[in-house]
């Protein structure tokens, strides 16, 4: 569903990201973890189109995405939810989600009934908020709200960077339950993380990213007794 091949990204005369590849078929939620700075973000943001490539090539459903704009991608089934929670304070829950359907607004009205039914099943608690001001929301609540506004527009795969920042044990544990049930659902996800340990017990493969490399790749089960995964978790937990 995903190939990266070769990836050569960064910001003005910076690469940050050297040869970066990956693959990722439908069905799979794939983990990419790393350190604070390692990179993550920014391979999201070459995925979804707001950074261009250096090099390299990226395709999505067998056709080269490279040069595509990042609403186009939306189009095709590609959607982002970017790092930090970022909702439209002022605006309602309701109002949040439904720009989430921008991008499908030729589909009309009783579709966008539909998405909006859907996010409230899968998120029970902005059914009840709908009518809350999102700057209003907690947290957890705020993570909800981004990743149901991304399900607003029907994606096929969705990328999530560090949805389990700066949450509490317990708000990421139903944050990442909710993927799994997403996934189940047809979704495909790459997740990124600094969280290794729980991204990696729900995903079935992942990539390790240290200064802008890959330097580990495999099963998401062997990367969990890895002394090198292991090393980058216990290095966060003693922060
Ligand atoms: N907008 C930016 N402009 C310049 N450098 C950036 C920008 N965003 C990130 N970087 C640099 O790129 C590197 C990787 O950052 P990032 O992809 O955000 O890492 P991660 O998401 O893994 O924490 C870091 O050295 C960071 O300072
Ligand atoms: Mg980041």
């Amino acid at each position: 569903m995903l190939q990266i091949k070769n990836m050569n990204t960064g910001y003005g005369m910076a690469d940050v990201i050297n040869g970066f590849g990956m693959e990722l078929h439908a069905g799979e939620i794939i983990a990419v973890i790393g350190a604070n700075g390692a990179g993550k973000s920014t391979i999201m943001r070459a995925i979804s189109g707001l950074l261009p490539l250096k090099a390299g090539s990226i395709e999505f459903n067998g056709k080269d995405i490279t040069k595509l704009s990042a609403h186009a991608r939306v189009e095709q089934g590609l959607v982002q939810v970017p790092e930090g929670r970022q909702v439209f304070g002022p605006l309602t829950v309701l109002e949040n989600l439904t720009l989430g359907y921008f991008s499908r607004r030729k589909q009309g009205k009783a579709n966008l009934q539909r998405r909006l039914e859907y996010a409230y099943t899968i998120f029970p608690k902005l059914a009840e908020r709908k009518g809350q001001k999102a700057g209003s929301l907690s947290g957890g609540e705020q993570q909800m709200l981004v990743i149901a506004r991304a399900l607003m527009s029907d994606p096929a795969l969705l990328l999530l960077d560090e949805p389990s920042l700066g949450l509490s044990p317990l708000i990421t544990e139903q944050i990442f339950e909710v993927l799994v049930e997403l996934n189940k659902n047809g979704l495909s996800i790459l997740l990124v993380e600094q969280n290794a340990f729980e991204t990696l017990s729900i995903s079935s493969r992942g990539y390790l990213i240290e200064n802008g490399n890959m330097v580990l790749h495999g099963d998401s089960k062997q990367l969990l007794s890895n002394p090198k995964v292991a090393e980058v978790y216990l290095g966060e937990e003693a922060i």
